[in-house]
């Protein structure tokens, strides 16, 4: 027998109605892209990042929101953002967490501060954050995390920012054990544009890095969209949060796209 689930004819995912949203690292790219989207699917959505005019923008892109600023390499702002969030949402039934910063350098000439940036914004950031998220986790509560394909596959260039986020994912992994009930999640997202996220690469040092990940194999012909990782994503999170019996351990997000034979330019 088909067991079609409580209610055969209900619409899953369809919207977030009711939903209430945390989004960590909302003022540009993925999670920008994950807020506004949030927000249209009627998720009450509280946004945070450090940059408050950035998050303005963003709630008036995205037509509502609320925005909580911050930083979260400093512990105290990490418990004052989840407790703004708190405070106006009540619950949380999702928490994306997207803060990320990747510094471009050959392992080799990785300084201490480039580990500290890594490390603090993907690993202990996301971990105090969710230490202050824990008390208002509603059943069944969603907490994403956003990795990167290179755990695993490193790409010459970005070691640091490889390492922290091998760590983020075995956090996850501690979480998962820790708290069984709530849905940990890491996602492992492929090179996505348009975001920030290479913004602060030295140009010359980016042309030669992509033709050794070309070399080796780690580049495929085609990125992936932001606004289409978004969609997905929230998707995938508003069906989730529809059957809470089901986990989602860790996703894989990549372009659908043949590897790269080379590097053509610019
Ligand atoms: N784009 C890609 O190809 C790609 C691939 C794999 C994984 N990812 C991951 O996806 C996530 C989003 O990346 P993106 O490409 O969308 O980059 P992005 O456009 O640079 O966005 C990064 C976000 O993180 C926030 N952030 C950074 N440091 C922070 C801090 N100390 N405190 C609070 N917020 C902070 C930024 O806000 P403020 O600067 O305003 O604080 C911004 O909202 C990252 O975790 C990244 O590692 C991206």
């Amino acid at each position: 027998m088909i067991d079609e689930g409580a209610s055969p004819d209900r619409v899953v995912g369809s919207n977030l109605a009711s939903r209430r949203v945390l989004v960590v690292g909302a003022s540009s790219g993925i999670g920008r892209a994950i807020a506004v989207r949030a927000v249209r699917r009627g998720g009450q959505v509280v946004m945070t990042a450090r940059r408050a005019d950035r998050l303005d923008e963003v709630v008036r892109e995205a037509g509502g929101g609320f925005i909580a600023v911050g930083d979260v390499r400093i512990p105290d702002d990490c418990q004052r953002m989840v407790a703004e969030a708190a405070e106006l949402l009540g619950e949380i039934d999702l928490l994306v967490y997207c803060a990320g910063v990747a510094p471009l350098r050959p392992f080799d000439q990785t300084t201490a501060e480039d580990w500290s940036q890594v490390l603090e914004t993907h690993v202990i950031g996301a971990h105090q954050t969710v230490l202050a998220a824990l008390p208002f986790l509603g059943p069944g509560a969603v907490v994403a995390f956003l990795s990167s394909e290179t755990v695993g596959r490193p790409r010459s260039g970005l070691g640091a920012y490889g390492a922290s986020k091998a760590a983020l994912e075995e956090s996850v992994r501690a979480w998962q054990t820790e708290h069984p009930r709530t849905r940990f999640t890491s996602v492992a997202i492929g090179a996505t544009y348009p975001t920030e996220f290479g913004d602060q690469f030295d140009p010359d040092l980016l042309r030669s890095t992509l033709e050794v990940w070309a070399r080796h194999g780690l580049m495929t012909e085609e990125m992936l969209r932001t606004d289409e990782v978004a969609d997905c994503l929230v998707g995938v999170f508003a069906v989730a949060l529809d059957y809470p019996g089901v986990g989602l351990e860790h996703l894989v997000v990549r372009p659908p796209s043949p590897i790269a034979a080379s590097f053509a330019g610019p």
